[in-house]
Parts: C-alpha cells; sequence; structure tokens
C-alpha cells in the first residue's frame, strides 16, 4: 500500500537553498545595519498570552479579531503565536525593568510571526520579520533616525526603487477630537459601506481607513483627514519629522489614509511600499506607540519601530538582482576506488579545517557522474582521486569555470584553492 506524504501546512513553506543564501545576507546586512546604530537583538518568545495582542494591537483589528493562532494550552491558559513583534519587545522591556539603565533602548528581532491570512504571493500565514525599536524617546530626530537606518539596509541589500509613504496620527488627545469628526462624517455615509466598516464606524473608526473593500474606496477617499485634525504639538513633532527628513534628501509621500492596522500607534507612522512586489506592495510598516508600555502596565514609555516582511523583501531583492544568491563550494573531490576514498575522506577533512567549503559523496559513484554533479553543486574545483594520482602523489584540479586542470600536491591543494577563490 502507497502511504500518502504528508504536505506543509497551508500558508506556511519551506525556505531551501540558495535561496535561504539569499536570506542569510539580507539578515546578515540588517544586524550590520543595525550594529551601526547601536541596536542590540533581542529574542522573545514565539508564544505570549493572548491578552497581551487583544491589549497592544486592539481587540478590534484584523489581526484580534480573525488572523491570530490561538489555543487553550493544557492549564487552560489561552495562548497565541505572535502574530507581531512590537508588543513582546514592549512587554520584555517592562518585564525586565530595561527603563532602569536610562537613555533610548534600542533593540533588534528577527524571526517568524504567524496571521491566518488569505495565502497569495507575497502574503503567507508563517512568515517572517527583522524588525526594530527604540524605547524612552520623544524626539523627532529619533523618527527621521530610524528611517534613515531603514533606507541605508534597503540600499545595501540593493532595493533603490521603493515609496516611503508617511502620516501622523496624532497623540491620544488630538485622536478624541478627530474620531468625533470622523463619526459625524461616517454617520451619513456608513449605510452604502461594507458590513465591516458599519460596525467599526461604531466602535472603533479609524479602521474605517485601512478597509480594502473596493466599492469602498470612493467614500473612504472623502473622509476628514487625520493629520489636518493635529493638536499643536502633535503638528510640530510632524513638521520637525518632515524636516529632517528634507535635511538627510529622504523623498517621502504624506499619505492621510496611513493608519495602519494595529491600535497602538500615535504619531508617525510609515510604509515602505515597492512596485516590484504586485498586490502585497508593502514591504515594511512602522511608527511611533507612544502610549503602549502604559497599555501594557509599564512606566510612561515613549517608542517607535519598523517590521520588515522579510519575504516580501526577498521577492523585491531577487526583483532588483543586485544581491545574488551564490554557492560557496570551492570544491568537490571526486574519488575513484576504495583506496582513493580515505585520501579523499582526508583531504576534505584537511580543506574544510581551512575553512575552505568542501563538497564529498561516500556512495561510489561513475567519474562522469561525479563530475556532472560537481558542477550541478556549482564547486569552483573539482578534486579528482584515482589510483594514478594515488600512486604520482598528485591530485588532479579542474578549474570548473575554465575548464583547465593541473596536477598539484596533496599538501599544497589548501594554499592552491585560497590562492584562486
Ligand atoms: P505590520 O504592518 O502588521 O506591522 O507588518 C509589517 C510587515 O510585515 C508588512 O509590511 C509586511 O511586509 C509583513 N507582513 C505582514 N503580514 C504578512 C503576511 N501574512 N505575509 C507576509 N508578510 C507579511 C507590524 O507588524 C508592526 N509590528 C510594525 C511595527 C514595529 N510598528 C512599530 N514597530
Amino acid at each position: 500500500m502507497k502511504v500518502e506524504p504528508i504536505r506543509s501546512v497551508k500558508g506556511t513553506r519551506d525556505l531551501l537553498p540558495p535561496d535561504t543564501i539569499l536570506w542569510q545576507r539580507v539578515e546578515a546586512e540588517a544586524r550590520s545595519v543595525f550594529a551601526a546604530y547601536h541596536y542590540g537583538e533581542i529574542r522573545t518568545p514565539v508564544l505570549e498570552q493572548t491578552g497581551l495582542f487583544a491589549r497592544s494591537v486592539g481587540a478590534d483589528t484584523d489581526i484580534v479579531m480573525k488572523e491570530m493562532y490561538t489555543f487553550q494550552d493544557r492549564d487552560e491558559e489561552s495562548l497565541t503565536l505572535r502574530p507581531e513583534a512590537t508588543a513582546s519587545v514592549v512587554r520584555a522591556y517592562i518585564e525586565h525593568s530595561l527603563y532602569n539603565q536610562g537613555g533610548a533602548h534600542k533593540l533588534y528581532y528577527l524571526g517568524p510571526m504567524f496571521r491566518r491570512e488569505r495565502p497569495q504571493k507575497g502574503r503567507y500565514r508563517q512568515f517572517y520579520q527583522i524588525g526594530a525599536e527604540v524605547l524612552g524617546s520623544e524626539s523627532p530626530l529619533v523618527d527621521a533616525e530610524v528611517l534613515e537606518m531603514l533606507l541605508l539596509f534597503l540600499e545595501r541589500v540593493g532595493i533603490r526603487e521603493y515609496q516611503l509613504l508617511l502620516n501622523s496620527v496624532g497623540c491620544a488627545a488630538c485622536r478624541a477630537t478627530y474620531l468625533s469628526v470622523l463619526r459625524e462624517a461616517l454617520a451619513g455615509v456608513k449605510s452604502s459601506m461594507c458590513a465591516d466598516c458599519q460596525r467599526r464606524a461604531d466602535t472603533n473608526p479609524l479602521r474605517v481607513l485601512d478597509c480594502k473593500v473596493e466599492a469602498d474606496q470612493p467614500i473612504i477617499e472623502k473622509l476628514p483627514k487625520i493629520i489636518e485634525h493635529l493638536d499643536p504639538a502633535c503638528r510640530a513633532h510632524f513638521e520637525r519629522v518632515t524636516s529632517e527628513l528634507r535635511a538627510r534628501r529622504i523623498s517621502y509621500q504624506v499619505t492621510p489614509r496611513l493608519v495602519r492596522g494595529l491600535d497602538y500607534y500615535t504619531r508617525t507612522t510609515f510604509e515602505i511600499t515597492s512596485g516590484a512586489l504586485g498586490a502585497q506592495n508593502a514591504v515594511l510598516g512602522g511608527g511611533r506607540y507612544d502610549g503602549l508600555s502604559e497599555m501594557l502596565g509599564g512606566p510612561p514609555t515613549p517608542g517607535i519601530g519598523f517590521s520588515i516582511g522579510q519575504d516580501r523583501l526577498i521577492l523585491a531583492v531577487q526583483a532588483a538582482a543586485v544581491l545574488k544568491p551564490e554557492v560557496p563550494l570551492a570544491a568537490y573531490i571526486v574519488w575513484m576506488g576504495e583506496p582513493a576514498l580515505s585520501a579523499a575522506a582526508g583531504l576534505a577533512r584537511e580543506l574544510r579545517a581551512h575553512g575552505l567549503s568542501v563538497g564529498i559523496d561516500y556512495d561510489p559513484m561513475k567519474i562522469k557522474k561525479a563530475m556532472g554533479l560537481a558542477s550541478k553543486l556549482g564547486a569552483r574545483f573539482a578534486i579528482i582521486i584515482g589510483e594514478g594520482e594515488l600512486a604520482k602523489e598528485r591530485y588532479q584540479l579542474k578549474d570548473m569555470g575554465s575548464g583547465q586542470q593541473e596536477e598539484v600536491e596533496p599538501g599544497n591543494i589548501a594554499s592552491y584553492l585560497e590562492a584562486r577563490l
């Protein structure tokens, strides 16, 4: 009886070489840029108490209402696979009293997030984010610096075509004024909107602005804009952010509808979109969340950060084709006959100890097949060891690019390769 193979869960996927080389390159660039701005890495658990996200992301958001992987643990506690990491970072900041250290705290993270969305290109149920958060500063210069750092990172990974969308959603005080204006405007039009918008017009009117239903768009376009209802302090903050961006020659597009899909935002919000991505075009999103620490039971602590969708970033990196997924195999060892096998294994060990990447298979193979494999694996050199080579104590080294072949003494192979790679 044939056994049915088990497949990966819908919306999840395996990342395979050589693609994973690109993932590693992107992660290495992120770590290098973050280190230059003096961010430290934080690793928080993938599992959190469900209440963390209900309180921070917001009970009436799509994420919390429809998309979380939530389950009862054996002791009845409600747990959730994190749909995002900002809430976890702030939870950890409070839990470990990081605020006692003084100054702004800068943290970054990489890892998987989980949202039960409808899968499509660039949208997965397990996806990966690279994110950074700054806690403890209200300065608009931090907003500008965070964006400056992001753009440096995008440049490093070869992404040049993108748009920075910018908005301010104000603070709790100006939000209250705006919400009453918005509610009033919605009262006249909500009956012709989708069911979600009709409900949200009463429960959480700001969420109406990020409705994706096509028919609602012309109505949403005409609604009052939050950026026109900022109080003087929030307006001044936004103006300083934009003047700092201009001073850094960073172009941006003020986008009044950009309220983002999570409830914790205050003041600056932003997204970066890329034309290379199709429908799911937001490569990253972020903003300020000056009230989040208090919402989670911590001291008043302003914060700002962003999360890059790594899956989408990789698609954009592939489209830009600047970073190449290089296969760094220095040599593949081709051996013939049992006596050559131990010599081959010994040579592999010696070259690897030199830090060279070396491939070898221990099952006998015809020379033609082994040479074919060396080329398929992308080896720069094939090292051929047969009876003749063993007797002469000189192995054949074939440059797989040029096809040139040379005989080299085993003891000199490491330096021969090092000189040519
Ligand atoms: P977000 O906008 O929900 O923000 O997600 C950030 C990015 O994650 C998106 O722009 C997108 O690239 C990627 N993303 C989201 N959902 C999916 C999915 N299902 N499949 C693939 N990629 C996805 C946040 O998560 C906030 N924590 C950002 C932040 C950090 N704000 C302040 N600090």
